[in-house]
Parts: C-alpha cells; sequence; structure tokens
C-alpha cells in the first residue's frame, strides 16, 4: 500500500485531505507542525508527501531537504498562492504538483490518481488539449495549465509570437468550468483608442454620435466565459486604466450607461514581449502588470525543444492535408533538415514552411532537399532573451532581447543574399542620423521584418513604428 504523509496545520484541512486520501486507498498519516512531520518521518518513510508550506514551526520546504530522512516521495504542495516559491519550480525532480488552497475534494481525486498511474514512469503525453508535443518544457506547461485551469485566476501568458500562446488560452479554457460559455478573444494591437472603451465595454444607444443602437462589449460577449487580451503590451495607455479599474472593482459600465454591470469573465492575457522591459518603457503601466501577473506560463521557443520538431510537423502535415484534400507527409531524412533549422518564428515558421514544401512537391513525400533549400531562405534566428529568461518568471530589463551586433547575426559570406552586416558611419552626422540610419539597416538587415528588428534593437514594437512614422516612412 501507498503511505501519504499530510504536512498540514490547519485540521479540519488535513482532516479533509487524509479522508480523500484513505478513500483512494492509500494509508495517511498527518503532522501539524514541522517537529512533528519529523517525527512521522522517522517512523515510515512516505511514498507521497501532501505539503502545506506555512507551519506554526518554519516553512515546509525546509522538510525537502533533509533527504535521509524524507527518501525520494512524490511532493504534492498545498498553498493558498497562486505560484510556486522559485526554488520549488526550479527542482532537479521537475516541479511538483501544486494544489491552490482552497482545492476541492475532486482536484485532490485528480492529483492522487495521476499519482496512481506513477507519473515519473509514466510515458510523458504527445499532445494535451490543443497542444502538441512530448518535450519536458511542455510537459511543464501542460501541468501549469492542468493545475490553473480549474481556477478563477487570471493567467498571464508569454513567449516568442508563434509558440502556441492562443492554443494555451483556448486549452485553458476548454479545461475550465467555464468551459459551455463562450472564449472571446481580443487582439489590444488592434483596438482604436477612439473607440476601444466601446470595444471593451459596449455603448448604449445614442451616448455618442453613430450609436444607433446598443452595443455590448467584449466584457458582456464573454460573460461566463474567458476573455483573452492577446497583444496586452499595445493597448492604449488610458485605457489600461479603464482595464484595471475594472479587474479591481469587478464591475464596469457601457459607455453613456447610468449602471455597472457584473464582469463574470476569467480574464487570460498574452504578450510576446519581455513584459518587464514594457513597463520599464513605459508601454504597459505597472499596476496592470501586477494584476495580471497572478499566474505565469511561459511558452519554450521551438529551438529549445527540438525533440517536438517530428511530432508537430506530422500534426501540422495532418492538417493541411486535411483543409486541402491531399495527404503529404515526410519524406526518409525530411526530418535532419526541419531539427537543425533555429525557428526564429516558431511553430507558425513551421507551419509556414511545411505549407510552401506541400505546395511545392508533387508526389506524396515532402523532400529532404526541398526543405532544405526553403530553409536557407529563412531569416537568421535572433537567439533571443527568451532562451535565457528563467521559467514562469519575466526576463529583468537588463536580460532583455539586446542587438548581437549585426555582424554577429549572419554567417559571413553565406545567405545573406544582398543584406549587408555592416554598417558604418561617417564622422560629423549627429546622433539622431546615426540612430535613423541603424534602425533602417536593422530593418533590411530582417528583410523588413518589424518585430525581428524591434527585438535586435530593444526597443519595443510601438516605439519603432513611432520613429518609422518620425521618418516619413510608415
Ligand atoms: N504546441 C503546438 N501544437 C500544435 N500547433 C501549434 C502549437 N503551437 C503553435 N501551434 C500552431 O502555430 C500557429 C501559431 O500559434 P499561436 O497563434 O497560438 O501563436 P502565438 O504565440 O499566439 O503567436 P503570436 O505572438 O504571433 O500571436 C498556429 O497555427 C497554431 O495552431
Ligand atoms: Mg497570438
Amino acid at each position: 500500500m501507498t503511505h501519504a504523509l499530510i504536512v498540514e496545520d490547519d485540521a479540519e484541512a488535513a482532516r479533509m485531505v487524509a479522508a480523500v486520501t484513505s478513500g483512494e486507498g492509500l494509508s495517511a498519516a498527518c503532522a501539524g507542525s514541522l517537529l512533528d512531520a519529523r517525527r512521522q518521518l522517522s517512523l515510515q518513510a512516505p511514498d507521497l508527501l501532501l505539503l502545506d508550506l506555512q507551519l506554526p514551526d518554519g516553512n515546509g520546504l525546509d522538510l525537502l531537504d533533509d533527504r535521509e530522512l524524507l527518501g525520494r516521495p512524490e511532493v504534492m504542495v498545498m498553498s493558498a498562492s497562486a505560484q510556486l516559491p522559485p526554488v520549488l519550480r526550479n527542482r532537479a525532480e521537475g516541479a511538483p504538483v501544486h494544489l491552490v488552497k482552497p482545492f476541492s475534494q475532486a482536484q485532490l481525486q485528480a492529483a492522487l490518481a495521476h499519482h496512481r498511474k506513477g507519473p515519473r514512469d509514466a510515458v510523458p503525453p504527445e499532445r494535451f488539449g490543443l497542444l502538441v508535443g512530448a518535450s519536458a518544457p511542455m510537459q511543464t506547461v501542460y501541468h501549469e495549465i492542468m493545475q490553473v485551469a480549474p481556477t478563477q485566476f487570471t493567467v498571464l501568458i508569454s513567449g516568442e509570437s508563434g509558440t502556441g500562446k492562443e492554443l494555451v488560452a483556448r486549452t485553458l479554457h476548454a479545461r475550465s468550468p467555464r468551459r459551455a460559455r463562450p472564449f472571446v478573444a481580443v487582439n489590444c494591437g488592434a483596438l482604436s483608442p477612439h473607440l476601444a472603451e466601446s470595444e471593451l465595454f459596449g455603448h448604449e444607444r445614442g451616448s455618442f454620435t453613430g450609436a444607433d443602437r446598443l452595443h455590448p462589449g467584449v466584457f458582456e460577449q464573454a460573460a461566463g466565459g474567458t476573455l483573452f487580451l492577446d497583444e496586452i503590451t499595445e493597448m492604449p495607455l488610458p485605457m489600461q486604466v479603464k482595464l484595471l479599474r475594472v479587474l479591481e472593482s469587478g464591475s464596469f459600465m457601457r459607455v453613456g450607461a447610468t449602471s455597472t454591470l457584473e464582469a463574470d469573465v476569467r480574464v487570460v492575457a498574452a504578450s510576446n514581449r519581455d513584459l518587464a522591459q514594457a513597463v520599464a518603457e513605459g508601454v504597459l503601466r505597472e499596476d496592470l502588470f501586477w494584476r495580471l501577473d497572478v499566474f505565469p506560463i511561459a511558452l519554450p521557443p521551438l529551438r529549445l525543444r527540438r525533440e517536438d520538431i517530428g511530432l508537430l510537423a506530422a500534426h501540422l502535415l495532418d492538417q493541411i492535408g486535411q483543409q486541402e484534400g491531399v495527404r503529404r507527409v515526410l519524406g526518409a531524412h525530411a526530418l535532419g533538415a526541419l531539427v537543425d533549422h533555429d525557428w526564429p518564428g516558431n511553430v507558425r515558421e513551421l507551419r509556414n514552411v511545411l505549407k510552401r514544401a506541400w505546395v511545392l512537391s508533387q508526389g506524396p513525400c515532402l523532400a529532404p532537399d526541398l526543405l532544405a533549400t526553403l530553409l536557407r531562405r529563412m531569416p537568421p534566428a535572433q537567439g533571443g532573451s527568451w532562451d535565457r529568461a528563467p521559467r514562469g518568471t519575466l526576463a529583468t530589463g537588463a536580460a532583455s532581447a539586446v542587438a548581437a551586433p549585426l555582424s554577429d547575426a549572419g554567417t559571413p559570406g553565406g545567405e545573406r543574399g544582398q543584406t549587408n552586416n555592416w554598417l558604418s558611419l561617417p564622422l560629423g552626422i549627429s546622433l539622431a542620423e546615426a540612430d535613423r540610419r541603424l534602425v533602417e539597416a536593422t530593418l533590411r538587415h530582417h528583410g523588413q521584418h518589424r518585430e525581428q528588428a524591434a527585438a535586435t534593437l530593444g526597443i519595443s514594437l510601438k516605439t519603432l513604428y513611432n520613429r518609422l512614422r518620425s521618418y516619413g516612412a510608415a
């Protein structure tokens, strides 16, 4: 029989956990303090440790250092905080299961059922909801989604463009108690400054010229469901103030209304930017950032989970085949070309390359040399800040996407075509002129890809647009 030790100083909570644990066929012992726990450990080493962190005589984490006494049980942490302390998230043996208090009996039963199946020995799932990938970083993402989906907590998804942030948001919704209600996605970058308030909160008939009927905003459209605020850093600053107020108060008003409505939505926000840097640059309000950053999920770039490329390619080719009515698969050795590429555009870039190869192929297989040719034409990888950002946290301003010198980004004399990797400036020009020439050269270097140029320059996309506008180029 599997033995569980429940370390919890709240006697009622401990009784509930012990009852459920015994009901699942485990033997259970309880301890209300670190001292008690050490006593229990010396009697019998547990296979499963259910650990509260705040104990009357210290922090539950201290027990985990006591390897000799503890053995190697599976650990489930029970805490009221939505986030595990970094030392737990970064444990060599993987982050422990996290039960966020208050949790239901059903949630505990689900966690115990997972434990019974032996998570350490189980084959990692190759997909979860809409997401495909068996790599360790994706397992962490699946685990985080599983933990937070049943709650009402706000989730903040970060990751480079094309890493699957929207799929994570949709998977979260599908796994949440709100799944039967709408999932409404808003691209905050596309909100017009004049109509943003009405788009978010709606307006009453006659509230402004042209408002000829009542219009429900996205907060109303998503009532009971999930509101996905995509590209949150691109929301106009005045709207950020209003959004914060709604998130704090839980209610909002249509434009032109006199009474408030309840904001019954679970908010999931996403950004492909380093949010700490966005705050430092003043494009994201710090108070809004803290309000959103309740439960962060950081998506790994594809180049840090190359072992998933084969699975993803097969999945994406399946999708393309279904859509076009003709199936094509990767030919022998074709995977090698894909695995060697750095994928600055992540899964979206992979999907686009496969689509191109699909169109250019005649037979049932995509040939390796065709893929290699297509990939040679792609822009080089950025080696961006996400490689270095600690999981589940934000990179600090200092660790953010600062440019590699242009000269480092490409292979000398390689596939760069017309792009010149060096920029020489004559002495005697102004700083503003040097600035303009650097911005323009970086854009050329990235084939006019503005997101990549902004990342290399270490400025926001918005700042880049402002510069271009001031040069009369956009
Ligand atoms: N893990 C995954 N499994 C299957 N498909 C994926 C996965 N990740 C991304 N995709 C696919 O890649 C494309 C881009 O994904 P998505 O739109 O979710 O990315 P994103 O992170 O929101 O990008 P952006 O920041 O540019 O908005 C979509 O077609 C999506 O279906
Ligand atoms: Mg997206």
